[in-house]
């Protein structure tokens, strides 16, 4: 069928799969560009399947030509219904990685069940032995405590008082005013439930007590600190409690790994457009303010160009891995640049309806938005009948 973008509030509901076949192959040609990587062999990346988990998974295969597990929660095609874009992207990437003989194998799943991390260390068990990176890249809405099978939804709320301030919808252009109101309830703890540690620290007990981390192993999961313009919604708020939860585990599963030598990193990454941040207030109006000076000053980098160097600069370097004051590792050093957030905060005040297209670099913004569901790829015929119904070679 023809495959079209079709919008509805924040979510794209077509994903093209020729499109996001294109974007895997970029981000493969981007990775081969920038040469090989002296780093881990046998990978698991939890959340694999988009935004900075993909990236993960791509820059393993094909940096350093490591045997990759995915998991990841996506949707498959049914005939006349398109799958979600984790779904093509996974099958476009184990298709490109056998065709270089590497080993690539996808679980679809919820990862924050005990079936699937079932299912997953009787693979690793089966085909690698052991395992020396996990990335942990989950971003979900909600999650079901497998142990008290409680249901928890995460909420993007301000902690205290409520918290107004402008946003854009970036379909529209319309910048606007939005107020949040504080968390109430049990509004943090299920925040913290959903995207703190928990699920994180749960993985690693379950690979570590059936002995499939290697001698050293390393587990990366990712983190987002932010300016103080979206502190209050974003740091200081329901997420920013989830995240501190995040960093703070970090030294927990360090802890536990102290007798394989083991270590755990929070890595500290920059704002990109992904499913996940797109539905967060305000923050689309940060990024194209954003995007737009990272840009004029030559700096700025998507998932892909992110997790290179966080490989390749900071986790293999050949030495001391590097990290800030609380023992996280830093790749939003640029974005967090003084000169940077000065004229992106200036900005900020100047941004309306009128303005933003040109101070903002709002066509950029969307044109990541719908990248992320394989849509305005050059090279790919829009216009030609495309096959929704798309397999992932391990997937039977
Ligand atoms: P994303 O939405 O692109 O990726 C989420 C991944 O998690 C997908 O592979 C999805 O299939 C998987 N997933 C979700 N629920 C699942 C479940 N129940 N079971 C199995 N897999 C599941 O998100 P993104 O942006 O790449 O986020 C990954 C991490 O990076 C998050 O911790 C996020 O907070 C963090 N981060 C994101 C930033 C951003 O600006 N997008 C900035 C800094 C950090
Ligand atoms: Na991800």
């Amino acid at each position: 069928m023809i495959i079209e973008p079709r919008m509805r509030g924040f979510i794209c509901l077509t994903a093209h799969p020729k499109g996001c076949e294109q974007n895997v192959k970029n981000q493969i040609e981007y990775i081969k560009s920038k040469g090989a990587i002296a780093g881990a062999k046998k990978v698991l990346v939890i959340g694999a399947s988009t935004g900075f988990g993909l990236a993960s998974r791509i820059t393993s295969a094909f940096g350093s030509n490591a045997s990759t597990i995915g998991v990841f929660f996506e949707k498959p095609p049914v005939e006349g219904k398109t799958a979600s874009p984790g779904w093509y992207n996974s099958a476009a990437f184990e298709k490109e990685a056998h065709k270089a003989g590497i080993y690539a194998k996808s679980i679809n799943g919820d990862a924050f069940s005990n079936e699937i991390k079932r299912e997953t260390l009787d693979l690793i068990k089966a085909d690698l032995g052991q395992i020396d990176l996990v990335i942990y890249s989950l971003a979900s809405p909600v999650r079901v405590n497998p142990t008290t099978g409680v249901t928890h939804r995460s909420v993007l709320k301000p902690i205290g008082q409520t918290y107004t301030n402008k946003t854009v919808d970036f379909h529209t252009g319309k910048v606007s005013e939005v107020s949040i109101a504080p968390a109430d309830g049990d509004d943090i703890e299920n925040t913290v439930a959903v995207m703190g540690g928990e699920d994180w620290a749960m993985w690693i007990d379950a690979l570590k007590s059936e002995n499939l981390l290697a001698e050293g192993a390393t587990t990366v999961a990712y983190s987002y600190i932010g300016p103080s313009l979206t502190e209050a919604v974003y740091r200081k708020g329901t997420i920013g409690r989830a995240k501190d939860h995040l960093e703070a585990t970090a030294f927990t599963i360090t802890d536990s790994l102290k007798s394989i030598g083991g270590k755990a990193y929070v890595s500290v990454n920059k704002a990109l457009v992904t499913q996940a941040s797109s539905a967060i207030p305000v923050i689309p109006l940060y990024i194209s303010l954003l995007y737009k000076i990272m840009k004029e000053e030559g700096v700025h980098e998507g998932c892909i160009e992110q997790i290179q160097r966080l490989f390749n600069d900071r986790l293999y370097n050949g030495s001391e891995v590097p990290t800030d004051d609380k023992g996280r590792i830093r790749i939003d050093d640029w974005e967090m640049r003084d000169d940077i957030q000065a004229k992106v905060a200036k900005l900020w005040l100047e941004a309306d309806t009128e303005t933003l297209p040109a101070l903002g670099d709002l066509a950029g913004y969307r044109n990541d938005f719908l990248n992320l569901f394989g849509f305005e790829f050059a090279g790919v015929d829009y216009n030609a009948e495309a096959d929704e119904v798309v397999a992932i070679e391990s997937i039977k």
